[in-house]
């Protein structure tokens, strides 16, 4: 299916942790379509993941950089530079972490220590990564910065604890962001609110099966996966989407304008569970 969209892009990709995780499949679909990349991890998760594996198949290198630390981000960006001969064309900020909600702390008793990593990592970072790359003028003209949201930026939903804050943040700095780099040099920021995803930063998510069971329920075309998020984010690198910025772009099967499915609603009528519904054939028909 790849037909070279990205024929002569470069990127840097973050937040490759192993084969599961949405960053994973987005590099490897970019360097189908044509594109060169670089990758980069925290070191640890260098150690504890598969990155390097994903490396030899892009045929790239792993730079490793932690997204909150100022310095980390400028070797990062000075090596990728390095690396690519000068500019480059895209970056992915595919992080999140929340220590309250790996620790258990529910949001009406968040350790405000906590709260504050999870800010810094989860959104923070990104406003780090594009001071850096801006200030380093590293990126070509009509160049493209995705980062990866959920919808609980606009919704609360159950479990999702402060990392509903830290995407919230996330897709304003994209906003703020992307009027200063879009006037200056065209580049454009966006950011992707993607289906619940079987990942290890998803699986912490309290709940996570369910919730994957009533977003699938509720979304007429089912949950986005990781590759159709992959195949998204490279439409957003490619040249055909150089207007559209300062937006949060809805990947997820028409969930986030749904209020009730007639498949869900016929779970609550009948009392039943979701994977009991999805069994019968007449009502899995029925979305
Ligand atoms: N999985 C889902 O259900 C889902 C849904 C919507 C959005 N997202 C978002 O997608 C993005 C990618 O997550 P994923 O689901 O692929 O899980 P993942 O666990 O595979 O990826 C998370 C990545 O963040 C990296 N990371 C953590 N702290 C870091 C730091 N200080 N510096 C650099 N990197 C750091 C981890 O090493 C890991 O590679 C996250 O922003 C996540 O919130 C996920």
């Amino acid at each position: 299916m790849a037909s070279n969209l990205l024929k002569g892009k470069k990127g840097l990709i973050f937040g490759a942790l192993n084969e599961r995780s949405i960053a994973w499949k987005v590099a490897k679909r970019a360097v189908a379509e044509g594109a060169e990349i670089v990758l980069t991890n925290t070191a640890v998760s260098i150690r504890m993941g598969t990155i390097d594996e994903l490396a030899k198949k892009c045929n790239t290198i792993v730079i490793p950089a932690d997204a909150t630390n100022v310095a980390d981000l400028e070797q990062l960006i000075d090596r990728t530079m390095e690396h690519f001969g000068g500019r480059f064309d895209f970056m992915l900020h595919s992080i999140g972490m929340s220590p309250n909600v790996r620790k258990g702390r529910t949001y009406d008793d968040l350790d405000y220590d906590y709260l504050a990593k999870t800010l810094d990592v989860s959104a923070i970072s990104f406003h780090k990564a594009i001071q850096t790359v801006r200030r380093k003028d590293a990126l070509n003209e009509w160049g493209s910065i995705v980062a990866l949201s959920y919808i609980a930026a606009q919704r609360t939903l159950y479990g999702y604890n402060d990392m509903a804050d830290a995407k919230a943040l996330l897709e304003s700095i994209a906003r703020s962001f992307g009027y200063i780099y879009g006037r200056e040099k065209h580049v454009r920021i966006n950011t992707v609110s993607q289906s619940p995803t079987p990942t290890t930063a998803g699986e912490g998510v309290l709940g996570m099966a369910d919730l994957m069971e009533f977003a699938e329920s509720m979304s007429p075309l089912g949950n986005a996966t990781a590759e159709d998020c992959a195949d998204y984010v490279l439409t957003l690198f490619s040249d055909y989407t150089r207007k559209v910025t300062m937006q949060n772009l809805y990947h997820d099967g028409g969930f986030s304008s749904m209020g009730m499915s007639r498949r869900a609603m016929r779970t609550y009528e009948k009392g039943l569970r979701f994977e009991d519904v999805h069994q019968n054939q007449y009502l899995t028909d029925e979305k």
